[in-house]
């Protein structure tokens, strides 16, 4: 399979678009029609059609058909890769168990480590294409790809090696981030201590060396891993020079996003249980706040993440699918920006800075995704929308026009 080879090139000069709202990199607006130049993959030029420099004139010309041009909408945070589903566990938790229940008894994160494990690399590969051209579809230019299902070193390896193939076979920029600290295999029952080891020691250098590391990533929680054990990955991320960013306060509050702030991380994702502490932490340092409202419903949820005080501290708060078999099965990031809004009270134009903006700074991709400017390569989208508001407001259906992803052009109707 290989899309992007037979995906036409978006070089030439774009009419008949109007400006999404804040879609600029610097925030300006553009009033009217605006146009914009595609030249070898890259931005060359946006701006009002009428100031359209006479040299582009003669360039190729591609009809926008009056859409809302903005940039490639990006997920932050994903479990793509993985096998099988959990479907029964949604059954379960329907009949009153929680997440914790349902992993204490078996299930949980280590049942997709099982049904990982079993699948090899391309099996892997061909559950995961669909889920990722699902996201494409409706505009994700720039995605997360997690491991955190294999909890060995081959495993690991295998579901890194697919995030890699996805990104070369669908044109789309991927980030890896190993998350081998993601629950206790069955194997090292009882002796967690060993397993951080072996994450720190082996896994983490290995597989760093073997560049399918981005950054790298912990689930710190009850059901996961302890403060000490999150610091002792954190320390051996930053001796190999890999960024941070953790599975932070879900189901109760351990502190963690105070110590990723420390180690300077690019995120702290689900935050429920954020403290007042965590806040000032995180406003410190920078690190961005991924709002992940597909686990919160999932688990139907009641403790909101404390939006009005990381809005009071003007901490960006990004929103992702954290698209994975337990809790957040999702394949829409729109739906994830309506429900950030009806169920965390976002406003629109901060979920859309949520799916774009905020999203690219909380992957370290704040200079190329996420907004449009000169010299970034080409990742838009034409919506068919008139206002922006529409982008969060209709969900089940994606208004896409067209997608342009690394300077080719996948239209979509
Ligand atoms: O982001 N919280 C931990 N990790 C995932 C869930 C993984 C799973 O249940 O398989 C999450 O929600
Ligand atoms: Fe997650």
């Amino acid at each position: 399979m290989n899309l992007v080879a037979n995906a036409p090139s978006a070089d030439g000069v774009w009419r008949q678009l109007r400006l999404l709202p804040g879609a600029l990199d610097d925030g300006s607006p553009i009033d009217g029609e605006v146009a914009l130049v595609v030249v070898q993959g890259l931005i060359r030029w946006i701006g009002p059609a009428a100031d359209l420099p006479a040299a582009y004139r003669t360039f190729a010309q591609h009809d926008g058909g009056d859409s809302l041009v903005g940039p490639g909408l990006v997920d932050c945070h994903t479990h793509l890769v993985y096998g099988g589903q959990r479907a029964n566990e949604f059954a379960m938790r329907l009949a009153g168990a929680s997440y914790e229940e349902v992993a204490k008894g078996g299930g949980g994160i280590v049942s997709s480590v099982r049904a990982t494990r079993e699948a090899d690399e391309d099996t892997l590969f061909a559950l995961a294409a669909p889920r990722l051209q699902a996201l494409l579809a409706e505009g994700v230019c720039a995605i997360e790809i997690k491991s955190g299902y294999g909890l060995a070193l081959e495993h690991e390896r295998k579901q890194l090696r697919v995030a890699r193939r996805l990104g070369e076979a669908f044109g789309v920029t991927v980030r890896t981030t190993f998350l081998g600290a993601h629950a206790l295999p069955p194997e090292y029952a009882g002796r967690s201590q060993d397993y951080i080891d072996l994450v720190c020691k082996e896994m983490l250098p290995a597989l760093a060396a073997e560049g399918l590391v981005d950054a790298v990533d912990v689930f710190c929680e009850r059901i996961g891993f302890s403060l000490a054990e999150t610091e002792q990955v954190f320390q051996a991320a930053k001796a190999l020079g890999l960024p941070v960013k953790l599975h932070a306060e879900q189901l109760s509050d351990l502190g963690g996003s105070e110590l990723a702030a420390r180690f300077g991380a690019l995120s702290c994702d689900h935050i429920e249980h954020l403290s007042a502490e965590g806040i000032a932490a995180m406003k410190d340092s920078g690190t961005v706040a991924v709002l992940l409202p597909g686990a919160y419903y999932t688990l139907r949820d009641t403790n909101l993440p404390p939006i009005a005080a990381l809005r009071a501290a003007g901490i960006p708060m990004a929103v992702s699918t954290d698209h994975n078999p337990g809790t957040s099965p999702a394949l829409s990031l729109l739906l994830m920006a309506n429900m950030a809004c009806t169920l965390f009270r976002l406003t629109v134009p901060e979920a859309l800075a949520g799916i774009t903006r905020h999203a690219a700074t909380a992957l370290g991709l704040q200079g190329t995704h996420g907004a449009l400017a000169v010299g970034r390569p080409a990742n838009f989208v034409l919506w068919t929308v008139r206002e922006a508001a529409e982008l969060a407001y209709w969900f089940g259906n994606a208004p896409v026009h067209t997608v342009v992803r690394q300077g080719k052009v996948f239209p979509t109707i």
